[in-house]
């Protein structure tokens, strides 16, 4: 028999819904929240009421465009954590409700455990090249910057992580800065295509081991407009794109390090990328150059599997279904928590 898994995710500002059969995507809605937009970052209030809005539509649309009936569900997995508490509530109630009523197995989903097995999210009559156990994985989102043993789907270990602000946090803090708009990677990484990467230098962290700070450069980013600024108060405007190519190069200079400890520490050679800000070029084209240089096998997710989706739900929750790995429905939300 088949088995039919239902994904929903509602960790942060997206709202959004997979249908994954026998290993096979069949479906995943994504509904973005623009309301932020204007507010220069998400506000927590504003995204569960969107979501209130959003989740019966997004998980009949997930299913009509799947061709599957709620009947025909084996399971239904959700994200537990962590995210915005509010945002979680959302799923995680539809969750429970929804399985309770088609009395099927619920599924509780790490968000960031998800996004590593991202990896393995197979669409029909795709060929698809999966990462081989065990392989590192860099998670790079808005909230994490971590270097992740993966020995198994189900057995990670954080090697490295930021001991302050995330890299996609600092690209975005500076993006505000430079008046660019919310949320400030793409738009970022948009400039930086035409900018010169070497035109400013900012400083980079030391720090032992593989961890990671991003708050020195965020610091050093201000600090450096400011000085910049009082010489030409139209600097940003003259200097938009050297800027986001600086920035850009500097972040990426600091995530490849230490991945590149990591490796040789590790004696691994299969590496991959996760999380919002893995849809950047210019970390993108270093996986590639690092592929080359060191021998790498690399791994890059599709654009639409980086940011918050619920295909990496689903198949994190069809792996955990094979194994009989159920919740119960008293499992409550959790807002903050590492890798399970
Ligand atoms: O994983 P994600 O969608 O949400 C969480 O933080 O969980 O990541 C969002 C982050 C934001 O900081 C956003 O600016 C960044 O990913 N991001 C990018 C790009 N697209 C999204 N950063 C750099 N370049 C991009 N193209």
């Amino acid at each position: 028999m088949s088995v039919i898994i239902l994904g929903i995710e509602s960790s942060c500002d997206d709202t959004s819904a997979a249908v994954i059969k026998d290993g096979l995507l069949l479906s995943n809605v994504v509904a973005s929240q623009a309301v932020h937009e204007s507010y220069g970052g998400v506000v927590p209030e504003l995204a569960s009421r969107a979501h209130q809005q959003n989740i019966v539509p997004v998980v009949h649309e997930a299913l009509k465009r799947a061709g599957v009936s709620k009947e025909e569900l084996s399971a239904v997995a959700f994200t537990r954590g962590p995210g915005l508490m509010g945002s979680l509530l959302v799923g995680v109630s539809f969750a429970k409700g929804f399985a309770r009523s088609l009395n099927i197995p619920l599924i509780d989903v790490n968000h960031l455990n998800a996004h590593v097995l991202a990896h393995f999210i197979k669409e029909k009559n795709e060929v698809i090249k999966q990462p081989a156990f065990p392989f590192l994985c860099l998670l790079v989102s808005g909230g994490n910057s971590q270097i992740i043993l993966v020995k198994a789907y189900n057995e990670m270990e954080i090697l490295g992580q930021t001991i302050d602000d995330a890299a996609g946090e600092a690209i975005d803090k500076c993006s505000k800065v430079m008046g660019l708009g919310y949320p400030g990677g793409p738009i970022v990484d948009r400039l930086a295509r035409q900018g010169n990467p070497k035109a400013f230098s900012f400083s980079k962290p030391h720090i032992p081991g593989l961890d990671y700070s991003f708050s020195g450069l965020k610091t050093s980013f201000l600090y450096s407009l400011r000085d910049w600024i009082k010489e030409d108060p139209d600097f940003i405007e003259h200097h938009r794109t050297d800027l986001a190519a600086s920035l850009e190069a500097t972040i990426v200079d600091i995530l490849m390090d230490k991945l590149r400890k990591a490796a040789k520490q590790y004696h691994i050679k299969e590496v991959a990328i996760a999380g919002g800000v893995s849809a950047n070029n210019g970390l993108r084209n270093a996986f590639r150059e690092h592929a080359e240089k060191y021998g790498w096998e690399v791994y890059i997710p599709k654009f639409s599997y980086t940011t918050d989706n619920a295909a990496m739900i689903a198949i994190t929750g069809y792996l955990k279904y094979l194994d009989k790995d159920f919740c119960s429905i008293e499992l409550p939300a959790y807002s903050r928590v590492t890798l399970s």
